[in-house]
């Protein structure tokens, strides 16, 4: 544990504390401390989960690319409500984040790609995220695009964006000896929080 006292810490707003303990772990955790697993859930409540991202984060949200046909893609068209877990373990640390997920603009998804690896790109044109692959297929597809795009920016594909999660709970654990873990719920509250620990 890295000196963190939770009762020291301002509770207005659970951003603060979030921006620190990402710090932390993008200092302490050797691979992408970033990655965080993304719940959705279908129409009829079957809940699925893979790991994402978090390209942005602050008081608007936390904010994920990927390819909207895909599964996530699909359950959030349905269902806007997800959940988000980082864990931190060589931090003893865990953040979950519970709230609703909005496409980001079309400018903001434009300005993350831009910024991807050229390969990145061309794979995302390339690749029908979560469509049964067949022998050689997605390889022509690579060639195809790669030679389309030979030359010059590589532009967003229309099915790949972001999505902003907008949390209305975030809780914050903190593993502590003797099982004595500390756990501090962000609740949204009107324009603000409000906050209460729970028993681990
Ligand atoms: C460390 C790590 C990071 C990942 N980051 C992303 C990401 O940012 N966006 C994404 O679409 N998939 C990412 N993936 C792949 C997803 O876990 C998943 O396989 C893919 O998005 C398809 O999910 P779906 O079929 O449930 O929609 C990542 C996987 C790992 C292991």
């Amino acid at each position: 544990m890295t000196g963190y006292s939770p009762y020291m810490h301002d509770t207005n707003s659970p951003f603060a504390l979030f921006t620190t303990w990402l710090a932390e772990a993008e200092a302490a955790e050797p691979r992408v401390p970033d990655a965080m697993q993304l719940a959705t859930a279908d129409a009829s409540g079957r809940p699925s989960l893979r790991t994402v991202l978090l390209k942005a984060h602050g008081p608007r949200g936390f904010v994920f690319y990927t390819n909207t046909r895909s599964r996530k893609g699909q359950e959030i068209a349905v269902r806007d409500r997800v959940v988000a877990l980082l864990h931190w373990k060589s931090l003893e640390r865990q953040v979950i984040i519970e709230g609703r997920a909005t496409p980001v603009t079309e400018a903001e998804a434009d300005a993350y790609f831009a910024t991807r690896a050229r390969g990145s790109q061309l794979g995302a044109w390339a690749s029908d995220q979560g469509e049964r692959r067949q022998e050689g297929v997605l390889e022509e597809r690579v060639a195809r695009v790669t030679a389309a795009h030979a030359t010059g920016a590589v532009p967003r594909p229309p099915h790949w964006s972001g999505y902003r999660i907008v949390p209305d709970r975030i809780e914050f654990w903190q593993g502590r000896p003797s099982r004595l873990h500390d756990r501090l719920v962000f609740i949204a509250e009107g324009a603000g929080w409000t906050t209460h620990w729970l028993n681990p």
